[in-house]
């Protein structure tokens, strides 16, 4: 979800109004991408690189997670989606951590579409993590599969279509095992700014494409 602080910067706002506007427009497309019957959003919210921040910008966004949270948890039997959070929650405040679990448990019981929500994540954490995991199971016989059950997701399958609006075209530690086969679309259009007709044009573009897995196809 980039270009938060673009998006408030043309705007002469201050950059925490930018991803406030973010929030929005995540609990807009989670809204309408369970109305499409996509089972898997993954989001990348904060990043293990993220804490590098100025000090009053990372303490804007915890505050707006934690408004999410509380929201989420108020509207949980409304919209039926689970919530799942990636990311190591430790740095985090024992507030936050709470409301994270709680998120987690108490939508556990819905099964019609599934919000992962990427904190304090990185790609190359996860993989070591998912090596760290294995280890402390005595190094049991590894396949890909295997390897892929250890991370945050567990063995959900694995992105179709990776999304990145902000105009940059990197993938930035998202998602890196998961992220084998998946098509990636590149938006210039500014997360705060991405919105269901945005998705539309996401989701048509990927049905052009032609997914041949390295085969000929
Ligand atoms: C993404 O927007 C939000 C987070 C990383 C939390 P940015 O804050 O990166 O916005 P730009 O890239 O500066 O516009
Ligand atoms: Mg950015």
């Amino acid at each position: 979800m980039d270009g938060n602080g673009r998006w408030a910067k043309k705007r002469g706002l201050p950059r925490t109004a930018g991803h406030s506007a973010g929030a929005d427009a995540f609990r807009k497309i989670a809204r309408y991408s369970h109305k499409l019957g996509v089972q898997y959003l993954t989001v990348y919210a904060f990043s293990t690189e993220n804490w590098k921040r100025p000090a009053d910008e990372v303490a804007g966004i915890m505050a707006l997670l934690e408004k999410y949270l509380l929201q989420a948890l108020r509207d949980l039997e409304k919209e039926k989606i689970r919530i799942c959070i990636f990311g190591d929650l430790a740095p985090f405040t024992p507030r936050l951590q709470t409301l994270c679990r709680e998120c987690m448990e108490r939508s556990s019981i819905y099964t019609g579409g599934q919000v992962n929500i990427c904190l304090n994540y990185g790609g190359r954490d996860e993989i070591v993590r998912a090596a760290q995991k294995w280890a402390a199971e005595g190094c049991p016989a590894l396949s890909e599969e295997r390897f892929g059950s250890y991370m945050w997701g567990g063995s959900i399958p694995d992105p179709d279509l990776l999304i990145r609006p902000g105009g940059e075209m990197r993938i930035s530690n998202f998602l890196l095992w998961e992220c084998a086969y998946s098509e990636f679309y590149f938006t210039d259009v500014l997360w705060p700014d991405f919105d269901e007709a945005e998705l539309d044009k996401a989701i048509e573009a990927f049905r052009h494409r032609q997914r041949r897995y390295g085969d000929v196809g």
